[in-house]
Parts: C-alpha cells; sequence; structure tokens
C-alpha cells in the first residue's frame, strides 16, 4: 500500500500558470490548466504528505486536506515559494517567462498606436532554480513541457536547474498535456528513466509521487 509512504513530509507543489499584467485590462499568460499539479498536490496527501499548493489564476477546487496559496504573477508566486518550509518542492507550474516591462496605468488606447506596436518585456525569476541552487535546497522536481527534441532538453534542464528529477511530457501531442484529462510523460534522472503511460492525470499523479518517494528517501538513507 501507498497509503503513507510520504508520511512526515513536506511538499510544496506550484500548479496552473502565472499571469502578468500589461494594463487593467490585459495580461500575458498560457494554457496551462492547473490539473497535474492539482492532481499530485492531492495524491500526496493522501500518502500522508503534508502539502502545500500554490496556485496561479486556475478554476479548481481545493484538494482535501491541502493548503493552498492563490497567487497571480511569477514574483509572486515566488515569494510564496519562498515563504514555504518543505522538505520536497514540486514545480509544475507554467510560469510566464516574460512579463511587461511596465504595467500601464490607463488602459492602452490603439488611437495611441498606429498599425504596428511594440510590447518591452523582462525576464521573470525562475522560481525552480532559484530554490533549486539555495543553500540547504529542498529535493526538486522540475516539469518540462517540449515540442520537440524533448529528451535532450529535459536533461539539459536537469542539469541547468540542479534538479534531481524532470518529467518531461510532449505538448505537442493534442491528446495529451495542457488542457487534456490524461497525461502521458518521461521521468529522467542523473543516470535512468522511466515511461509512463497515458493515462488520466490522477492516476498518473499517484505514479509519479510514488516514483518521487522513492528516490526522495532512497537519497536520504
Ligand atoms: O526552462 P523551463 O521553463 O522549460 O523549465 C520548466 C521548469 O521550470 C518547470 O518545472 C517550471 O515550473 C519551472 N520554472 C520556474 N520559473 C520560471 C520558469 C520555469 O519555476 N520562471
Amino acid at each position: 500500500s501507498t497509503e503513507n509512504i510520504w508520511q512526515g513530509t513536506r511538499i510544496t507543489i506550484t500548479a496552473g500558470p502565472t499571469r502578468e499584467a500589461i494594463d487593467p485590462v490585459r495580461y500575458i499568460s498560457n494554457h496551462s490548466s492547473g490539473k497535474m499539479g492539482f492532481e499530485l498536490a492531492a495524491a500526496a496527501r493522501k500518502m500522508g504528505a503534508e502539502v502545500t499548493l500554490i496556485a496561479g489564476p486556475v478554476s479548481l477546487p481545493t484538494p482535501t486536506g491541502v493548503t493552498r496559496i492563490d497567487v497571480v504573477t511569477a514574483e509572486q508566486m515566488l515569494a510564496a515559494v519562498q515563504a514555504s518550509s518543505m522538505d520536497v518542492f514540486i514545480s509544475c507550474a507554467a510560469v510566464a517567462d516574460y512579463r511587461p516591462a511596465t504595467v500601464a496605468e490607463q488602459k492602452i488606447k490603439k488611437e495611441a498606436n498606429g498599425e504596428e506596436s511594440q510590447l518591452a518585456l523582462v525576464k521573470n525569476p525562475d522560481i525552480l532554480k532559484t530554490i533549486a541552487v539555495s543553500a540547504q535546497p529542498p529535493f526538486c522536481i522540475g516539469f518540462a513541457a517540449e515540442t520537440e527534441n524533448v529528451k535532450a532538453h529535459a536533461l539539459d534542464k536537469l542539469k541547468r536547474k540542479q534538479l534531481k528529477l524532470i518529467v518531461a511530457n510532449n505538448v505537442s501531442d493534442s491528446r495529451i498535456g495542457f488542457n487534456s484529462n490524461d497525461n502521458a510523460v518521461t521521468v529522467y534522472w542523473q543516470n535512468g528513466e522511466q515511461d509512463f503511460a497515458p493515462q488520466s492525470k490522477a492516476l498518473l499523479a499517484s505514479e509519479l509521487n510514488q516514483l518521487f518517494a522513492q528516490h526522495y528517501f532512497e537519497l536520504r538513507g
């Protein structure tokens, strides 16, 4: 039984997109539904973990027994993660890589622009990397949504962000990923990998948590 494999473990999970304001009525965001992160949180809780779920703007109910913190922007998400005490960090959120350099105080009028208009962007903090390279980091797990060269990109991220595990899905396959209820992934670590067949995100979340726990407790000895 997997009932209590996470007993005594504090797990923080980010989920959903972030939303970066352009002006009072517009923003930059992405298609992340938050489903995978919410299912991971529900499964981890069922397996005995103390779970904090830091969610971007999504319309999903809070899983039973999970502490939820709602945020909007990448900077707010980073602050919430940094304020969290955790043994394991699962970074499932689709964080916006860039945000508008300035947020206009009033709605930007098209009349103020010609046929073309530019929007200046600045880079958002990489939440996962910031946590993974901090002093005494938690056990860090990342997600990689790739449209090509999935394995090479995932392994590059594993190394660059100093992660213990990375979960890769190919978002170019419309049957799985993002808004879908199903997902198929491959998990990579320093000297191994494991494929997970297409299945519901709920079942996949349970299987992933088992793999995460196995690696976490192996490393801790
Ligand atoms: O580099 P890339 O964005 O593809 O890496 C994906 C992983 O990094 C995911 O786990 C995502 O949650 C995390 N990430 C983050 N902060 C960012 C960008 C990505 O935490 N600004």
